[in-house]
């Protein structure tokens, strides 16, 4: 599949595709605290998805059976909500969701800290969000695809953390996975050219030992195979013929 270039108008619907994703996340990241499961979060965040008059879009895409993925701990991404799963002092939980807005999809997560955590766990949570600004440095008109993902590399070898090369990041438009795909980690080709009008969501998954994930017999839980703490930050941006925007960005960064 190509890579799809949008239009000024499905620009603008990107664009508040994206603004809206970015309040949904700024409410729910004021919702987290210890006692609250991760189920009433995903309920929060369908509920708040449908009152914009819009759709989530991880809903029973493959099967997924929640409107956002709640990750915890070693928990890499696509944890499922449950109720019985109850938030704690110290953890750190991953939210990750999407909508589509008049047929346009965003897509974006943030790991936040419950409480106090560690030191370690809050330098792994600050560079998983550095290593995204690092790598879209590089998404400029001109520059190649794959000059995202050796920047985000570099940035993360810098902290010896391993960063997940089982998933990666995607074009985003009328569906929320598109061309091309986009890896966190160095690549030898350069990759495609960016151009303006180019949408996609980079998506850095990080772990504090090592890069390698398993699946839990849920088929979609990915957990670090090591056990250790693990961190994702994901926007969906635009190129320009300038800065890069991104485009779900709200309150909470
Ligand atoms: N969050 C994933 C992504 O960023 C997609 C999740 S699909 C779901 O591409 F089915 F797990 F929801
Ligand atoms: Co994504």
């Amino acid at each position: 599949m190509a890579i799809t270039i949008k239009s000024p108008r499905e620009i603008e619907l990107m664009r508040e595709s994206g603004r809206l994703l970015s309040r949904v996340h700024d409410e729910l990241a004021d919702m987290i605290r210890p006692g609250i499961s991760t189920k009433e979060i995903d309920r929060a965040g369908e509920e708040i998805i449908r009152g914009y008059g819009c759709t989530p879009n991880f809903l029973h895409y493959n099967g997924y059976p929640a409107s956002v993925c709640v990750s915890v701990n070693d928990e890499v991404v696509h944890g499922i909500p449950s109720d019985s799963r109850i938030i704690q002092e110290g953890d750190i939980v991953s939210l990750d969701m999407g909508l589509i807005y008049k047929g346009y999809h965003s897509d974006a997560a943030r790991t936040h800290a419950v409480g106090q955590i560690s030191p370690q766990a809050r330098q792994l949570i600050d560079v998983t969000r550095q290593s995204f600004y690092e790598g879209i440095r590089m998404a400029r008109a001109g520059m190649h695809l794959h000059d995202i993902s050796n920047a985000i590399d570099a940035y993360i070898a810098r902290y010896g953390y391993g960063i997940v090369t089982a998933l990666v990041g995607h074009g985003i438009g009328t569906h929320l996975h598109e061309a091309p795909e986009i890896p966190n980690f160095a690549q030898r080709r350069r990759g495609p050219k960016l151009r303006p009008g180019m949408t996609l969501a980079v998506e850095p998954m990080i772990n504090m030992g090592t890069g390698k994930v398993i699946w839990l017999d849920d088929g979609w839980t990915v957990v670090t195979a090591d056990h250790s703490l693990s961190a994702h930050y994901e926007n969906t941006i635009l190129i320009t013929e300038g800065e890069p925007e991104i485009l779900t960005l709200g309150k909470i960064l």
